[in-house]
């Protein structure tokens, strides 16, 4: 056990930082859990502003001076996604913890080499798939943990938005953040399914993405406007995962469709029972199931509202602090890297990938 406040250190300082980790900090930091010793941001105007607001003593515009701190214990990598490797990379090096913002990486080679680093470090690093700690995906867990689904044999995941191309940020640049709706929204939903379903080893993946709408003038945002000429990514994908077990999860994510209505949601499907999630809206939280020759459906009263940032934020504290395991290792953000990975080569070659 730790006998110190950990010493934790942000490497980027923008939207996820400030609105989701640095709160959560705050309030760990009362309970004189953590020290928030620096942030990192190469925004000088701006990390000078978040670091007033959350009361945090240093700021510097390189991480490898954050990372020369004397007592840095881990790290919170929350830089768009071109920029998880080598922050991660070079924390290792220096013996620092690693929680990552979602996805892992750019990619599966990226993110490989993460878990590498962290392997030889002997360091956690934890991949920020917050929707695992949300209160209605603890209860399925349990309802999966507890048989009353029997053996699941399929999923469907949807992370649709009708309308929601980000317009801030790298959002829509392939270079820069490694495709579209798949690896920013669509990631959040398989990685939930992939948990729920105590992760079955994929076999192969097909798929395809579509740009319908992004690299199109005068199409309603209303996530704000973004520029069509810089719209690099794809705006829909679909694909169909096989695992080695026999069992299938199909996926769809969208940023932009002519579709009825945003949907976010994993529909597990098995011999003994079938349970719908919406992760984000605990109401939509069911279990379908044919009991003494009736079909029943249950909904759920009682569970606590969501906290999922602070769920995962604890939790990573927690496994410094004891010695535990990650909670979400990076080995499990390696397997969804290889399934998107695996995903977008299926959509360029009109082939099914195995892996
Ligand atoms: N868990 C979630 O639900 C969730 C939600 C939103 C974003 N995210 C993830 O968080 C990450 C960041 O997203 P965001 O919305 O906060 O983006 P953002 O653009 O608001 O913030 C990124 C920050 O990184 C800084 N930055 C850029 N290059 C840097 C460098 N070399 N060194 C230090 N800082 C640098 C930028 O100045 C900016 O302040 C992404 O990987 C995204 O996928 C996760």
């Amino acid at each position: 056990m730790s006998t110190r406040p950990i010493g934790i250190g942000f490497i980027g300082a923008g939207a996820i930082a400030q609105n989701h980790h640095l709160p959560v900090y705050q309030k760990l930091r009362d309970e004189g859990l953590v020290d928030i010793l620096a942030l990192a941001d190469v925004n000088d105007a701006s990390v000078q502003a978040t670091a007033e607001r959350f009361k945090v003593p240093r700021t510097f515009h390189d991480y490898r001076d954050l990372l020369a701190l004397d007592d840095l214990d881990a790290v919170v990598v929350c830089t768009p996604n071109y920029l998880h490797k080598q922050p991660a990379i070079d924390a290792f090096a220096a013996g620092k913890h690693v929680f990552v913002e979602k996805p892992i990486a750019l990619d599966a080679i990226e993110g490989a080499a993460m878990v590498d680093a962290a392997h030889q470090a002997g360091k956690k690093l934890q991949v920020g798939y917050c929707m695992r700690f949300s209160t209605g995906a603890t209860a399925v867990k349990r309802m999966v943990d507890d048989g009353k689904l029997g053996e699941i044999y399929h999923a469907r995941c949807h992370a649709l938005r009708r309308r929601g191309i980000p317009s801030w940020g790298v959002f829509t640049q392939k270079d820069k953040q490694g495709g579209g709706p798949l690896i920013d929204i669509g990631v959040h939903i398989l990685d939930l399914t992939l948990w729920l379903m105590g992760h079955p080893e994929p076999a192969s993946v097909s798929g395809q993405t579509f740009v319908k709408f992004g690299n199109r003038e005068g199409v309603v945002g209303l996530l704000g406007q973004w520029d069509p000429k810089k719209f690099t990514v794809e705006d829909y994908a679909v694909g169909l995962i096989r695992f080695k077990s026999g069992a299938t999860i199909v996926l769809e994510s969208s940023f932009a469709a002519n579709i009825a209505k945003d949907e976010f949601y994993t529909q597990l499907v098995g011999t003994e029972g079938g349970a719908y999630l919406n992760p984000r809206d605990i109401a939509e939280t069911r279990l379908y199931r044919e009991e003494s020759g009736m079909l029943t459906d249950t909904t759920q009263f009682g569970l606590k509202p969501n906290v999922w940032h602070e769920g995962e934020i604890r939790s990573f504290i927690d496994a410094i602090a004891s010695g535990k395991p990650s909670p979400v290792p990076g080995e499990e953000g390696l397997v969804v890297a290889r399934i998107l990975d695996a995903l977008y080569e299926s959509s360029e070659t009109g082939k099914e990938v195995y892996l």
